[in-house]
């Protein structure tokens, strides 16, 4: 539903919900997909599984009676805060409207506190930018910090300039999500191992960018072997001014170790399968880890494009490679959540081929029985000296693998009630309030996304 038809879905129902609960209204609005920026976040309240979040003041503070009327009257949870208007504290409530995309016995919406002792691992989700990457950034590089989700949605044709504030804005996001997931891979013994018996690691990243997530991967690899291996990347973008300033960034970061890493920055657009094709037959190596980070969501005219893109690369991944697909949590206009796309179209992927889910774990387990609707999120907080106090980064991921070494990764995975969605809390803490529909029987709690060391 676009936002005039939300506004007005909502005008009719502010009338009758005021008489019903004898509150009066002193304003209502919506929030829609579109708005989930960078401001929205901190200050309202998004409510998760609709497709558009309504939100009405009252011209009182309303009691708790009142707010379980306006849900009866709603037939749904409804949230609510103070907030001061005109030096007076009144209410303000929202609740989800339009269609509703998670069936509730797909996913439960009940909160499970982090530190419930019935919880086992978790992955930790806040990070700090290391000081001298941040300064690579802002300092030597001159990157400026200047969120605008609108702006940065598509990027294939940004100048070199706004590329600086994408590298300092968005990219650290990556380099903050790319670093915590990929030292959990690492840490783990199987994928460990593997990986330093090879005397070359082969790493492919499509929509690479300003490098904020490649950079991240050389960071972990360096920090998490005493003699790193020798890293071959080819990094792929259609933006050329993208790559320019990539590679100024990945320099900079490789000298910092004395690292031995060879890059090839490839300039090339995918805007058809044959594209795609060109792609994995020009991408010659046998790769140990191929990423695609918040670049898949971009290409929308193309249909199906996770199964696309993961079926012709996944013929270039290694036996004891992983293919890391990671994208942004939005709608755009296309007509489903791009975490409910990327779970649909590679577990079809994984039922025709050798592939299976390595991450997250519930789908790993489930994969091949799942045809549920299901919306997986993970948040992560990320921190630099250019932002006030941190940036809120939503995303999704799917990790994969051949799939007798997905096996030998996950050779002793525990049962749990496994938690796919994730959110920051008003206090900073991270909460699982979606747990898989195929372990719903299960008491103990565990994180789908954190990969055990073994
Ligand atoms: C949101 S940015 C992500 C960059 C980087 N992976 C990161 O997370 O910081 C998406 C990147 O995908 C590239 N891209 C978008 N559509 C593309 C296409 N059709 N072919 C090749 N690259 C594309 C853009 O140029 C841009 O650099």
């Amino acid at each position: 539903m676009n936002k005039q038809a939300a506004y007005r879905h909502i005008e009719n129902i502010a009338k009758p919900l005021s008489n019903y609960c004898n509150v009066e209204v002193h304003k209502f609005g919506v929030i829609t997909s579109e708005d989930i920026g960078d401001n929205v976040e901190n200050e309202s309240i998004w409510v998760d599984g609709w497709d558009f979040t309504a939100w009405i003041i009252f011209n009182k503070s309303v009691s708790n009676a009142e707010i379980e009327k306006c849900k009866r009257f709603l037939s749904r949870d409804v949230y609510s805060k103070q907030i001061n208007l005109s030096g007076s504290l009144v209410s303000k409530i929202y609740f989800g409207e339009g269609f509703q995309y998670f069936a509730s016995n797909s996913i439960s919406s009940t909160l499970h506190p982090s530190t419930s002792e019935s919880q086992i691992g978790k992955l930790e989700t806040k990070i700090t930018i290391p000081a001298w990457v941040d300064n690579i950034v802002t300092q030597n590089m001159g990157g400026t910090y200047a969120p605008d989700y609108k702006k940065f949605a598509r990027n294939l044709n940004l100048s070199y300039n706004e590329a600086k504030v994408y590298l300092a804005t968005y990219g650290m996001r990556s380099f903050g999500e790319a670093k915590i997931i990929m030292s959990n891979l690492i840490s783990n013994n199987a994928i460990r191992s593997s990986w330093s018996s090879e005397h070359q690691i082969n790493i492919l990243d499509f929509g690479s960018g300003t490098g904020g997530n490649l950079a991240a991967i050389i960071v972990a690899i360096n920090e998490a072997y005493t003699t790193p291996p020798k890293l071959k990347i080819l990094s792929v973008d259609g933006n050329e001014n993208m790559l320019a300033l990539q590679k100024d960034f990945l320099e900079r970061i490789i000298s910092h170790y004395n690292a031995d890493v060879e890059i090839e920055y490839l300039h090339h657009r995918v805007t058809s399968l044959e594209d795609l094709m060109e792609l994995a037959s020009i991408a010659d190596d046998d790769y140990h880890l191929i990423t695609s980070f918040k670049c898949l969501s971009e290409i929308v005219s193309f249909p199906k494009i996770y199964y696309e893109f993961a079926k012709a690369i996944s013929k270039r991944l290694h036996d004891k490679g992983i293919l890391l697909i990671l994208d942004v949590t939005t709608k755009d206009n296309l007509p489903q959540f791009n975490p409910i796309l990327m779970n649909q179209e590679l577990r079809s992927l994984e039922r025709e081929s050798s592939l299976k889910t390595l991450i997250p774990i519930s789908c790993y387990l489930n994969s091949a029985n799942c045809d549920v609707e299901c919306f997986g999120q993970k948040q992560f907080l990320i921190s630099h000296s250019l932002n006030k106090k941190y940036d809120i980064s939503k995303v999704y991921y799917r990790a994969l693998g051949h799939q007798s070494f997905v096996k030998q990764v996950h050779n002793r995975t525990s049962k749990g009630r496994f938690l796919i969605k994730w959110r920051y809390n008003l206090d900073g803490i991270s909460q699982g309030d979606g747990v898989c529909k195929h372990c719903g029987d299960q008491t103990i709690n565990i994180d789908a996304y954190y990969l055990k060391n073994n």
